[in-house]
């Protein structure tokens, strides 16, 4: 399954990370989650360098975020960014979150989706009841992108440019695929989230459902939005961050061993947030998947029969457990996402 072997992903990382994509993002306004740390932290230094009217970096808290941005200017001597709080383990963060934006943001060129966590296969809920894994990586991602499309798309027409929703996804969702016993079951993303269905063996490939459901999200929003609006997905190779804290015994030498043997740090991997961002032509990258700076063919499951029907699917589940969340889903899906 898959057309990427490990081999061919180490082989692929030792040949080192393209350059950074630079360009001028003056008059525009961006947007990374997860900015403190890792992999997000160095994409926003990036940003800051190519000077946008607003940066907008998102972090749990205010604290982080003021934290984050104080290390930004230190380094780079941008003077526009501004934090934002975003829980992504609630959806009444998410929403409020969105809430916040509408009065204060005129318009978002570029949304980075890239915070999320790896629980190292423990079965963690959410104070909403979700899967920890399935909530903060891929439905709060999920319900904060949706409820950001009229920003996103009076921007695209206000302005005639052509924003980026760009979701940091995996090269992992190699590695396996969404039981197709969670697809047959009534409620799929209920099925995946039960602690019940959980076993240890689908704890351990739960961080790769959560990464195909991010390349998921960006294909239903391609085929859903007009042209003038690019969803693109990445894969930032395997880079040193905080995202493996968690890991204990074999599995913390295993990571270890990978990363002295050919992890690229997180500002490398961030070079392909900046990529997917502002680089290549929008209508090639228009709801792709991206690795090393080129478009790379999602596994052959998820172009599989099973993979597309999970793919519709799981989005008919969100946007109904969305729309009880959040009474202006429904009208964005009316008036924003049509086919
Ligand atoms: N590192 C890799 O090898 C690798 C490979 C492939 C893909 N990725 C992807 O790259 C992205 C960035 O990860 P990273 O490697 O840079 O890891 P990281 O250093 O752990 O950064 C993750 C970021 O997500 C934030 N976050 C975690 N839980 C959150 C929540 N509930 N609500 C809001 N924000 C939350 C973290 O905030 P706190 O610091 O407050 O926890 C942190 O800012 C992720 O999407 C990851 O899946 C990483």
């Amino acid at each position: 399954m898959g057309q990427r072997s490990y081999q061919e992903m180490v082989e692929e990382q030792k040949k080192g990370m393209p350059p950074v994509t630079t360009g001028d993002l003056t008059g525009k306004t961006v947007m990374i989650t997860g900015a403190n740390s890792g992999i997000g932290f160095e994409a926003a230094k990036h940003f800051a360098t190519m000077n946008p009217t607003r940066l907008i970096v998102v972090c749990r808290s205010v604290e982080k975020a003021q934290d984050s941005i104080a290390k930004i200017e230190a380094d780079t001597g941008y003077k526009g960014a501004e934090p934002m709080a975003l829980e992504l383990s609630s959806f009444r963060s998410v929403s409020e979150f969105v809430t916040q934006v509408n009065k204060t943001l005129d318009r978002l060129d570029i949304i980075v989706e890239n915070a999320a966590i790896s629980t190292n296969y423990e079965y963690i809920a959410t104070d909403d009841g979700w899967e920890s894994m399935l909530q903060v990586n891929s439905l709060g991602p999920a319900l904060h992108t949706i409820l950001l499309l009229p920003i996103i798309s009076n921007t695209a027409k206000q302005h005639s440019v052509v924003p980026r929703i760009v979701v940091v996804s995996s090269e992992t969702i190699f590695m396996a695929n969404i039981g197709s016993d969670a697809i047959a079951a009534a409620n799929t993303l209920q099925t995946l989230s039960s602690k019940d269905y959980c076993t240890p063996e689908i704890m351990r490939a739960r961080y790769v459902h959560s990464k195909i459901l991010n390349i998921m999200l960006v294909n239903k929003l391609a085929a859903l939005l007009p042209q003038n609006i690019v969803p693109v997905a990445l894969n930032p190779g395997f880079c040193v961050s905080g995202l493996r804290r968690k890991s204990r015994g074999e599995d913390a030498e295993r990571f270890k061993k990978m990363e002295d043997e050919f992890a690229y740090t997180s500002e490398e991997g961030s070079r392909q947030i900046i990529y997917a961002a502002i680089g290549g032509k929008d209508e090639e990258l228009r709801g792709k998947f991206t690795s090393y700076s080129q478009v790379l063919e999602v596994s052959d499951w998820m172009l599989s029969e099973e993979g597309k029907k999970a793919e519709d699917k799981t989005w008919n589940e969100m946007l109904e457990i969305f729309g009880k969340l959040d009474e202006r889903v429904p009208q964005i899906v009316a008036e924003y996402l049509k086919v």
